[in-house]
């Protein structure tokens, strides 16, 4: 379907959005032009880099790039790119390495990109300015262990662009209880839909008694009743952070865990509790068993990127109708290998591929992709909870269950997506 782009806030209301949004190619691939290559991208956490010369691969929008660490500590992206005839230098997801060697004709290059090796230079007298042909590096940022970066140099700096979204991941890091939060392992599945889908998941506090209900029936009553009670309950709530940023609260105990917990340590936490005492006093296990089980809150940070309880959701789209998920696990690092394996374990149970909960989401993701095929041009909903809305300092409030976080998101895809 071809669609003339000059049209397209008119495609994205307060409060819906036309359905081609999930299906036209034309928009897909200015998506990939104006916000993921436009602006910043999430691309690491720390921990995946935590040593000098250690590395990982993704790719922004459609292009491959490298994160590394260099040997005085810093962080830089570079374009996946040999400065020679274009191939990618570095094929592996994760690793070490002291050079990126090209495997076509031998260029190499150090962690921060100097081109550092030509074979038979004999050729290249007088030809070959080195000095100007290292990898390409990228605008890269952090912010509480999270690494950003674009491949636009002109964009706004990654502080002011996270907006009112930091002191929210600043809470999402003390679920680490006092230690470093570190990343344990990633898991990955690709669906047949739209990235926009599993984005506008992270703060849905609508679907989770729907589409979670085998879930809710397995796990024990005391997490379900809390789970559930996201129905109910007038102290879970949505707030919009800035630039399409958003946090939906499934529990208002959770959501500080330097505070003390209003509720007993739950049942299921028994045995580690036991386990933890034998080597820790009991103040440190009491920490941790309250930040065991991550904080009560879903933070969306567009476009890609969403801290979910205890794990992080990366979202890469490959395609106007395929996207691959990664489920990254977060740990303690340093921290008892008792609690981290229990962190584990809940990952697991959710998230995993055996998992009673993504997969679930990722059932109905795909049936929203297949149903968008139908109707064309017909809005799709993002309207529950638009008259409860109410103002809260610069942000917008409402329940958990409304769909602001949606509203927020897709007001920054019009401005972007707009913009001349
Ligand atoms: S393309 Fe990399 S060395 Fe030729
Ligand atoms: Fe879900």
């Amino acid at each position: 379907m071809r669609l003339d782009l000059d049209s397209l806030p008119a495609l994205v209301g307060p409060d819906w959005i036309d359905g081609r949004l999930y299906t036209c190619a034309d928009i897909f691939e200015r998506e990939i032009e104006r916000i993921f290559e436009g602006g910043w991208v999430w691309v690491a956490h720390e921990s995946e880099v935590a040593q000098a010369r250690s590395f990982k691969t993704l790719a922004i929008g459609r292009q491959p790039v490298i994160v590394t660490r260099t040997d005085k500590g810093e962080l830089v992206t570079m374009l996946n790119r040999c400065r020679h005839r274009a191939a990618t230098v570095c094929q592996a997801e994760r690793g070490h390495a002291s050079r990126f060697v090209c495997a076509y004709h031998g260029w190499s290059y150090t962690p921060e990109g100097r081109l550092v090796g030509v074979p038979q230079p004999e050729g290249y007298e007088g030809v070959l300015d080195r000095s100007a042909l290292g990898l390409k590096t990228l605008r890269t940022e952090s912010y509480g262990g999270l690494v950003f970066a674009s491949l636009n140099d002109a964009v706004a700096p990654l502080s002011d662009y996270l907006a009112d979204a930091k002191p929210w991941i600043d809470r999402f890091n003390r679920q680490a209880a006092g230690y470093p939060l570190v990343v344990l392992g990633d898991h990955r599945f690709q669906f047949e839909g739209n990235w926009k889908i599993p984005m506008e998941n992270t703060t849905d506090g609508y679907h989770l008694p729907v589409v979670h209900n085998s879930y809710l029936r397995f796990v024990e009553s005391e997490t379900s009743d809390r789970l559930a009670s996201v129905m109910a309950s007038d102290e879970l709530y949505c707030l919009t952070l800035g630039n399409g940023h958003s946090v939906g609260i499934f529990d208002a105990d959770a959501i500080d865990l330097d505070l003390p917990s209003r509720k007993p340590v739950p049942k299921h936490y028994e045995q580690l509790a036991r386990e933890l005492s034998g080597s820790l006093p009991t103040a440190d296990v009491a920490r941790i068993l309250r930040a065991v089980g991550g904080v009560g809150f879903n933070l969306n940070i567009f476009p890609n990127i969403a801290l979910s309880g205890a794990f992080l959701r990366e979202l890469r789209p490959l395609g106007v109708d395929r996207t691959e998920v990664r489920h990254i696990a977060l740990g303690m690092g340093g921290g008892p290998a008792a609690a981290n394996r229990a962190r584990l374990r809940i990952h697991e149970q959710f998230q995993g591929p055996a998992g009673l909960g993504s997969s679930d989401d990722r059932e109905a993701w795909e049936r929203v992709a297949r149903g968008a095929r139908a109707g064309g041009d017909m809005a799709v909903l993002l309207n529950r909870g638009v008259n409860r809305e109410r103002a809260a300092g610069n942000a917008r409030r409402a329940h958990a269950t409304d769909e602001l976080g949606m509203r927020a998101a897709y007001a920054r895809w019009r401005e972007v997506m707009a913009d001349a």
